[in-house]
């Protein structure tokens, strides 16, 4: 068992309720299991709440039991569903999921999410004190406070065997792929999916590499006697989508371009084993943080070791990607 040396118990915690919010990330469930397993095991009594943050809005929280979570570790999805919601962005919408709150004697939340999930933990905390501990799950991997985010790993490996597959056809036809994977604001996804594929370039929207420099490094492929190449993009890249970067460099660069765009199927599916053991510690971490004093924070693991971040510091802080591992990245490209 973790030992948690700082904090104080919160002597009246008795009862908490889990949800999952913003996208899914394959884990979720098993963070789920593990957050209902331990809070059972220290004697709390736990519910769970339906479609994240609308469903505490709506009052859809109902009772969980260590069977509620049977047969869910290798499921991806989650099975208490998700939702990006609107009206818990409205005073009126939070007021409503304290007064539910409240009604059920619930004492503490742990939302499993991403930062829009956070921001929302942090500000409902403020007004009400509602002590919560977030779990981080998404596959974006965008969170300060944790090294892995619960979801990144499976996603990864699916942008990696979707990539792997794309390769065939590139090097059989001579072709020129761009392929956009998840990212909105970053570039993790890209970086580390366009290490394990072999990528040529990776577009990222962290760095801006631009058209220019990225057609003088696929000539360089060509001298060199690359006969295709693969260029990973991240969605919310400054250069533009895969389309647009695939148009501009159709104009200058005389290669037969194909685009693909990996899309949702990189949130679903079985997680992998990274990701359901990160979960399942995340899940436990997370309600023995809260039986230790530990309020509006993040649990997250560093070096293999639990960490709990006050939730405004992981949100502040810029997760950047690893100036080693861009550089790695450019060297195994050549
Ligand atoms: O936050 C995870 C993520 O998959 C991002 O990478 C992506 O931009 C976004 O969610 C897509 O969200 P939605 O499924 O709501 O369109």
């Amino acid at each position: 068992m973790t030992m948690i040396k700082e904090g104080k118990k919160i002597t009246n915690l008795k009862r908490i309720a889990v949800f999952t919010s913003g996208g899914d990330a394959p884990g979720m469930n098993a963070a789920i299991r593990g957050t209902v397993r331990a809070a059972l095991y220290y004697g709390l009594e736990v519910y769970g709440v339906k479609r994240g943050y609308d469903g505490l809005i709506n009052g859809k929280i109902k009772p969980m039991n260590s069977r509620s979570v049977s047969n869910i570790i290798h499921r991806g999805g989650t099975i208490l569903k998700s939702a990006r919601s609107s009206e818990f962005r409205t005073k009126e919408g939070r007021k409503k999921a304290y007064n539910n709150i409240k009604k059920l004697g619930i004492d503490a939340l742990v939302a499993i999410g991403g930062d829009g999930t956070f921001t929302g933990a942090s500000l409902f905390y403020e007004e009400y004190g509602i002590p919560t501990m977030g779990i981080p799950g998404t596959i974006d991997n965008d969170l300060a406070g944790t090294d892995f985010t619960i979801g990144y790993d499976t996603a990864t490996n699916t942008a990696v065997e979707a990539i792997d597959k794309i390769r065939d056809t590139a090097s059989s036809h001579n072709r020129l792929f761009f392929i956009e994977v998840m990212g909105r604001d970053s570039g993790f996804i890209a970086v580390r999916s366009a290490i394990a594929a072999g990528a040529e370039a990776i577009i990222v929207p962290e760095k801006y590499t631009g058209v220019d420099d990225l057609i003088e490094r696929l000539e360089f492929g060509q001298k060199n006697k690359k006969t295709s190449s693969l260029v990973v993009v991240a969605e919310g890249s400054v250069e533009g989508g895969a389309f647009e970067l695939a148009q501009q460099v159709k104009k200058r660069f005389d290669y037969e371009t194909k685009v693909t765009i990996l899309g949702h199927i990189q949130r679903g599916g079985t997680p992998t084993v990274a990701d359901r053991v990160l979960a399942g510690r995340m899940g436990v971490a997370a309600v023995q943080g809260l039986l230790a004093g530990k309020i509006d924070s993040m649990v997250g693991i560093i070096h293999n070791q639990i960490t709990y971040t006050p939730i405004a510091e992981a949100l502040k802080m810029d997760r950047e990607i690893n100036e080693s591992v861009w550089e790695t990245a450019k060297i195994l490209a050549t």
